[in-house]
C-alpha cells in the first residue's frame, strides 16, 4: 500500500486544468496526442492517457485503449499512429496518404482509420491494469465490473501484442526488441540513436515539406531537418519491404535492441501476469509471460555498461553497443527484479553530476539526455529537455522498488513544474521554460495520477 501525498494549496485548480486539457483534447473514443502538434491517436501516449483518464471516468479510460486495439494488425503489432480520417491532410506530415493505400502492407488494417507501419513502447497492458486498478480504488461497484469486463475482452489483444514483439521484434530470443525506426523508441532525436542513424545510407526519393515546425515556436524544439531526412527514407525501406518483418530483420539499414522498450515490456508483462490472473487465463499463458519477464531481464543485464553505470542500446547492425549517457540507461528500475548492488548503482548514477547531480537544474528532475553528453541541446525535443513520462516511469518505477521518499520528490517537483510552466510536451531542464506542445494530454493525464496518488480515486 502506498502512502498517499498530503493536498496541497493550488491542487484543486491543477486538477480541474488537467481535466479540461483532457477533455479538448477528447475525439469521443479516444484522445488526440496533443491538440495541433499531434492530432491522431498515438499508441504509447493513449496507453497512459487512459491512465489519468481512468481518474475521470474509468469506462472511458478503457475505451481509450479499446480504440486503439481495433487497429492492431493481424500479425499482433499495435501501430504508432492511428490516423483520424477527420483530420485535414496538411495537419501532419507523414499523415495516413504517405504511409499507406489499403492493401499495402498484408498485416494492416484494409479499412480505414489507417495506421502507421511502425509501433511504439507497450505501455498498454500497464495502462489498461491501471484502468481496472483506479476504478477499484474509487469503488463504483458498476465500473469495477465493466473494467474486468474490458480486461476480459483486451486480454487476447494485449498478449498477441507482447508475442509479437518477442517473436517479430526478437527472433534472436534475446529478451530485447529490435526497432527499425527512431519513431518506434517514442524518443525520436535522442542521442541514443545517432550512430546507428549516421550509417543509414539515404538513397534518392521524393521531396516532402515538414508540418511539426509550424506547431512550435523554435525549429531548435524539434528534431532537425537532417534528422527529417534519414526518419522519411527509413520508411521509405519499409514501405518498400511492404512491412515484411523477415526481409526487415535480415536487412533494414536501421536495426537497433532498445533498452527502453525492452524494460517497459518487462513491466508490461509484469502487468499483463497479473491481468491474465484476474481474466482467469490458462496456466500455460501464465508460464509464458513469466518466462518472457525473466528474459528480458537477463537481456537488459547482457546491455549493463560498468564505465556509465547505465544500461545501453545495441545497434543489431554493426554489432556494437551505442554509447549516450540518457535517462533510457535507467531501464532496469523499470524491469524491476534487479540486484540490491545494481539498484545502487544505478541511483548512484541517477545522483551524479551526470543527471540530478547537475545544479544548473531548476529542478531536481531527469533530463532526458544527459547535461553533461557533448550531443545534450536543452530545448530539442529528446537531447535534454525535461519529459513528464520520464518522471512518471521513473516514478512508478522507484515506487515499486521500495524508495517512496525518492518517488514523492519526483511526484513533487514534477508537478510544480506544471504548476509554474504549464501543460507542456517538455520543459527546458535549466529554466524550466515550458517547451513543444502546450495542453499535451499525456502531461495532463500524469498530473491526474501524480494528484490522486494514494487518495483512492477522483479528486
Ligand atoms: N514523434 C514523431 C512526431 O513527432 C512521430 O511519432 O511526429
Amino acid at each position: 500500500m502506498h502512502v498517499g501525498r498530503t493536498p496541497e494549496r493550488g491542487d484543486e485548480d491543477l486538477f480541474l486544468e488537467a481535466m479540461a486539457v483532457l477533455r479538448r483534447n477528447d475525439m469521443g473514443d479516444w484522445t488526440k496526442a496533443a491538440p495541433e502538434l499531434y492530432p491522431h491517436q498515438w499508441s504509447w501516449d493513449s496507453g497512459l492517457i487512459s491512465v489519468g483518464l481512468a481518474h475521470l471516468d474509468p469506462l472511458r479510460a478503457a475505451q481509450e485503449i479499446r480504440t486503439l486495439f481495433r487497429s492492431q494488425w493481424r500479425n499482433g503489432k499495435v501501430p504508432h499512429i492511428v490516423f483520424n480520417p477527420l483530420a485535414p491532410p496538411e495537419s501532419y506530415f507523414p499523415g495516413a496518404e504517405h504511409w499507406t493505400s489499403a492493401g499495402d502492407f498484408p498485416d494492416a488494417p484494409t479499412a480505414p482509420p489507417y495506421t502507421s507501419a511502425l509501433c511504439q513502447p507497450p505501455v498498454h497492458a500497464t495502462g489498461a491494469l491501471r484502468v481496472w486498478e483506479i476504478s477499484c480504488e474509487r469503488g463504483e461497484e458498476r465500473k469495477i465490473e465493466a473494467t474486468e469486463r474490458f480486461l476480459r475482452e483486451i486480454y487476447p489483444g494485449l498478449l498477441a501484442w507482447h508475442r509479437y514483439l518477442l517473436t517479430d521484434r526478437d527472433p534472436q530470443g534475446t529478451g530485447l526488441v529490435t526497432i527499425y525506426h527512431p519513431w518506434e523508441s517514442g524518443t525520436d532525436n535522442s542521442p541514443r540513436w545517432d550512430g546507428a542513424l549516421r550509417a543509414v545510407e539515404v538513397g534518392e526519393m521524393p521531396g516532402f515539406r515538414r508540418q511539426d515546425l509550424a506547431h512550435v515556436d523554435d525549429p531548435s524544439e524539434r528534431p532537425t531537418d537532417a534528422d527529417y531526412v534519414r526518419y522519411l527514407w527509413l520508411v521509405e525501406v519499409i514501405k518498400a519491404y511492404r512491412c515484411d518483418e523477415r526481409k526487415l530483420r535480415r536487412s533494414h539499414p536501421f536495426r537497433v535492441k532498445d533498452v527502453l522498450a525492452s524494460a517497459i515490456l518487462v513491466r508490461a508483462n509484469m502487468d499483463l501476469a497479473r491481468i491474465s490472473s484476474i481474466v482467469g487465463a490458462p496456466e500455460s499463458d501464465r508460464e509464458t509471460i513469466s518466462g518472457w519477464i525473466s528474459l528480458g531481464r537477463r537481456g537488459l543485464e547482457s546491455c549493463w555498461d560498468e564505465e556509465y553505470g547505465l544500461c545501453l542500446d545495441r545497434d543489431v547492425v554493426s554489432g556494437e553497443p551505442l554509447r549516450a549517457r540518457t535517462f533510457a540507461g535507467f531501464s532496469p528500475l523499470i524491469s524491476g527484479g534487479l540486484s540490491e548492488e545494481r539498484k545502487a548503482r544505478l541511483l548512484e548514477t541517477l545522483d551524479s553530476k551526470h543527471f540530478l547531480g547537475d545544479e544548473r537544474l531548476a529542478r531536481p528532475l531527469p533530463p532526458s539526455t544527459s547535461p553533461s553528453e557533448a550531443l545534450f541541446h536543452p530545448r530539442s525535443y529528446w537531447r535534454g529537455p525535461v519529459w513528464p513520462v520520464v518522471s512518471w516511469l521513473l516514478w512508478r518505477a522507484l515506487l515499486d522498488l521500495g524508495e517512496p521518499s525518492r518517488a514523492r520528490k519526483l511526484l513533487e517537483e514534477s508537478l510544480d513544474g506544471v504548476r509554474t510552466g504549464g501543460f507542456a510536451e517538455y520543459f527546458e531542464p535549466f529554466t524550466g521554460e515550458p517547451l513543444g506542445s502546450m495542453d499535451q494530454s499525456w502531461t495532463a493525464a500524469f498530473v491526474l495520477d501524480w494528484l490522486n496518488h494514494g487518495r483512492g480515486g477522483a479528486g
